[in-house]
């Protein structure tokens, strides 16, 4: 691990390479406690990741997994969009469990929040896309696109102003949703929710540029993934926020220099959830195979998510897009059972997909630890995406729980 860490830097991140659901959360998991920071960047409750608490299976939306380490600085930073009331969920499911995050949780001033109404503007627009194209994008309903339209349109409310009393501003936009939207705004409940964060996280909303520029060593927690970058994914059907590292970067406010290392997660096959073009979706059997084995259900939204292969070119696109130095290639056992497994190699001239099929290595992978113990199929496919990429695949995931993880060094 020590040599691991030491080519890792004081700096790196670790961000999805598909469309989300990677598992980033247990590599975050096993680094956090050598890092003094964890940092979340961009994006909202829209993500989500399974964590144990107290023995008790809990869904994080807005906290970086790396939150439940005790004594860690955990930053929420300008890019994001904060709905408050599920943040003070978060907060206080872990404080029942005996982890305290709120005296080490700073705030930037520059985040967004997110009301009610943006979800059901959300909610609206998802059902006139539907009528008007026969689907949606397929988002999460958790109003992640109008809070960003907000802030784009240079309307939005930052966290710098928590305190103030909004009820005003508040009622000055409710006109304009109810004619566009049909929406009606509850003042009320809206205030009620941002008075009780305001006493909550009083002296927690600051400077987290200055904080992160005086950090030593800082974890970037990233959320969503490239292939759902506003930018750089598959739009339209991406998420509203810059998924990448660079974005991560420009939602924490961080200069390219600080970064040592980054760590691109994918899963050893794919998966996507909401709509838009899969091109190595797997035939319904095979796709049931892999839901299935990895437990491939939505965290935020519970809708069993598309199942396919892995896609090579989408991997060499991450890396250009992000730099990788590392992968984590998770979730390896799921493919322990399967005769042959396709990787997709692009486009063929006539638009179909070029398949590359892998010989399956048909025994147990699960709970493997170290590198020399896994098949030599196993291996090859491994060594396969090192070449392809030109990132070593340093953690590979072979289970569920924290210590099912090979280091290869
Ligand atoms: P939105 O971010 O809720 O607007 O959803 C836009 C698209 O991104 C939809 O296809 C969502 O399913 C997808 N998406 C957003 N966040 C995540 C995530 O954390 N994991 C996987 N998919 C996500």
């Amino acid at each position: 691990m020590q040599k691991l860490l030491s080519s890792l830097g004081p700096v790196t991140a670790v961000i999805g390479a598909q469309w989300g659901d990677e598992g980033k959360g247990k590599i975050v998991d096993l680094l956090a406690e050598h890092f003094d920071v964890i940092a979340r960047a961009c994006g909202g409750a829209n993500a989500g990741h399974t964590i144990v608490v107290g023995g008790k299976k809990h869904v994080f939306h807005l906290l970086p997994a790396g939150s439940l380490h005790p004594g860690k600085t955990v930053v929420l930073g300008a890019g994001m969009v904060l709905h408050l009331p599920t943040l003070l969920e978060e907060i206080r499911t872990l404080q029942e469990a005996g982890i305290d995050v709120i005296d080490r949780l700073v705030i930037s001033p520059e985040a967004h929040m997110l009301f009610e109404y943006h979800k059901e503007i959300d909610a609206a627009l998802e059902k006139r896309r539907t009528e008007a194209k026969g689907q949606g994008i397929g988002t999460t309903k958790r109003g992640i696109g109008p809070a960003y339209m907000d802030k784009a349109a240079r309307s939005g409310i930052r966290m710098e102003d928590l305190e103030k009393d909004l009820s005003k501003e508040l009622q000055a936009r409710s006109p304009e949703l109810e004619r566009m939207y049909s929406i009606h705004v509850d003042i009320g409940k809206e205030m009620q929710q941002l008075k009780e964060a305001a006493s909550i996280l009083q002296g927690r909303v600051r400077d987290t540029v200055e904080i992160l520029h005086q950090a030593k060593r800082i974890l970037i927690e990233g959320a969503q993934a490239t292939l759902l970058d506003l930018d750089h994914g598959t739009y339209p059907y991406v998420t509203s926020s810059a998924t990448t590292l660079v974005g991560a970067l420009q939602g924490l406010g961080m200069p390219w220099k600080r970064v040592t290392s980054a760590i691109g997660v994918a899963k050893a096959y794919c998966t996507r959830v909401g709509s838009g073009d899969f091109l190595m979706e797997a035939d319904p059997e095979a796709a049931e195979r892999l839901r299935t084995r990895g437990g491939e259900y939505g965290a935020t939204t519970g809708r069993p998510r598309r199942c396919g292969w892995l896609d090579i070119k989408d991997l060499k696109r991450g890396k250009i897009l992000n730099g990788f130095t590392h992968w984590n290639i998770t979730k390896l056992d799921v493919l322990d059972e399967e005769n042959v497994i396709p990787v997709g190699m692009g486009l063929s001239g006539d638009g179909k997909p070029l398949i590359r099929e892998f010989r399956g290595w048909r025994t147990q992978t699960k709970g493997i630890k170290l590198f020399e113990k896994l098949p030599k199929e196993a291996k090859e496919y491994l060594s396969f995406i090192e070449e392809q990429t030109g990132a070593t695949v340093s953690f590979i995931g072979t289970g569920q729980e924290r210590e099912e993880m090979v280091l290869k060094h």
